[in-house]
């Protein structure tokens, strides 16, 4: 069975899978350019067939990830252009005065209309679509405008084009691309929203077998990390692990404070996730968050974050007596949680496959209608790595080798052993091999790679080469033969956890 699936919300991304093997996955942001890319994968899609060495009309199925999906945010290309005074703009324009009651379809024309950047967005044919009215209904027709783009692109029959829910591809890709196996496991996924929910447990049993045992909208952790982000002046959606690297800074006495304003109104309560019924979003964080200083409310929401999840992974590990966990979704690529996560006491293994947030969704539906029965995850093969995307030989490597020599770069096939010798020495080195990996972790094959010993190299990284603020941090890498002896309390995970 060869199914090709897609994600065409934030981080629009494809896969091909054969008989519950994943062959590639890719962002369509790596070829277009435009970090965070909404809209049909058009490249991402062609890449994966030619990886297969197939066409559309050898596709025995094709996935659609997530049925709602609401084309007014498509077509103000918030993704790809908002900077934070577009998102704060729309609070006020958008969606306060929907909160006050206004006219749902009129407000969304209106704040449609207002955007500099709103645009027909390319390969869907909108030209059906006569106005906004409400998101659920813009959604539905926007539903039939992806078939309709999926059955003119590729030349298959709409009886092949199938809707996958969006947590049970989350929970797919997470126990499909872990190792365990044989074994009773808990599945969480927890994100900001998709197809209506925002966090589910499953419980997949020793045959493969996945049970939902819970879910849930309550669950609204993912919305306040976007509105906190916006409230520090950063942009949602793409700028929150920011805040949970800006969280160290923020000490633990002033954090706490933060932390308590958070567990005062929402967080995961004895059995069950609590929020207040009028919570207003991202001027009740701003209202509540006033007066306090932006490391301290880094660290308090990282702190409640982890305490709160933590809360709801032991909630159910109790009262199920599993004591091993697979997490995914957007929360989960938070690595100090999946960190906090690893330390309960109680956990015997902890997996958090890479890319967890959307991009890894049309890896799930892969893995679900691959396979003979999708009621049945035994027949997924594990992920063994994480390089999924375009080998160095499929992409214009000449083209980037004359840009990089353009802007002072030294280019040259190196030796490992040369390679080892250069960074002792102090250099930095830009390492472009083999596949790209999936997800937005720089796992060896496309990666910047320094000595970690030496302060300079630190702000030089930051300052020269990759743009960034002085607070975030580099991961450290090491063979994998030697983590054992170098990483307390190490889980498994293929990339970052
Ligand atoms: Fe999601």
């Amino acid at each position: 069975m060869l199914v090709l699936s897609l994600h065409e919300g934030h981080n629009a991304s494809a896969a091909i899978a054969q008989d519950g093997r994943i062959l590639a996955a890719v962002s369509e942001e790596r070829f277009c350019r435009a970090k965070n890319f909404m809209g049909f994968p058009h490249q991402s899609i062609m890449y994966c067939l030619e990886e297969a060495g197939c066409e559309g009309n050898d596709l025995d199925r094709v996935v659609l990830v997530t049925r709602l999906l609401d084309p007014l945010v498509l077509h103000i290309r918030r993704s790809t252009h908002f900077t934070a005074a577009d998102h704060i703009r729309q609070q006020y324009e958008y969606y306060a005065r929907l909160h006050r009651g206004g006219d749902e379809a009129k407000v969304r024309n209106q704040y449609a209309r207002s955007c500099n950047s709103f645009s027909s967005p390319s390969h869907y044919d909108f030209s059906s679509f006569d106005g906004f009215t409400t998101q659920k209904g813009d959604s539905e027709k926007y539903l039939e405008i992806r078939k309709k783009t999926v059955q003119d692109h590729l030349g298959v029959p709409e009886e092949k084009i199938i809707l996958a829910d969006h947590h049970h591809c989350h929970a797919a890709y997470a126990y499909g691309a872990s190792s365990i196996r044989e074994e009773k496991v808990l599945v969480f996924t927890a994100d900001c929203i998709g197809d209506g929910l925002s966090a589910t447990v499953w419980m997949v049993d020793e045959r493969g077998i996945p049970t939902k045992i819970a879910e849930t909208s309550e669950q609204m952790l993912g919305y306040v990390w976007r509105y906190v982000t916006l409230n520090l002046g950063l942009i949602p959606l793409q700028d929150e692990y920011k805040v949970m690297g800006l969280a160290p800074y923020g000490g633990s006495q002033g954090g706490e404070q933060v932390k308590k304003k958070f567990d005062e109104i929402f967080g995961f309560r004895e059995d069950r996730w609590i929020r207040p019924r009028t919570f207003g979003h991202y001027f009740e964080i701003a209202q509540r968050l006033e007066g306090f200083r932006f490391d301290h409310i880094a660290a308090g929401l990282q702190t409640h974050t982890e305490n709160s999840l933590a809360n709801w992974v032991s909630y159910w590990a109790r009262h199920t007596g599993i004591d091993k966990v697979i997490f995914s979704g957007g929360m989960a690529l938070n690595v100090k949680v999946n960190a906090h996560l690893g330390r309960q006491k109680w956990l015997t293994n902890l997996e958090v496959p890479p890319g967890g947030s959307d991009e890894s969704l049309p890896i799930g539906a892969g893995y679900l209608y691959s396979i003979p029965n999708s009621g049945n995850w035994a027949d997924c093969l594990p992920l063994t790595n994480a390089y999924l995307g375009p080998n160095c030989c499929q992409i214009q490597t000449e083209e980037i080798k004359q840009k990089a020599h353009k802007a002072g770069f030294l280019i040259r096939n190196f030796h490992p052993d040369q390679v080892a010798e250069l960074l002792a020495q102090g250099k930095i080195i830009g390492r472009c091999w083999g596949r790209m990996e999936f997800g937005p972790r720089a796992l060896g094959n496309r990666s910047i790679l320094a000595r970690a010993d030496q302060e300079y190299i630190r702000k030089k990284l930051n300052d020269k080469i990759k743009h960034r603020d002085w607070w975030m941090p580099f991961a450290p890498i090491m063979r994998a033969d030697q983590a054992p002896g170098l990483i307390q309390n190490r889980n498994h995970s293929m990339g970052l956890l």
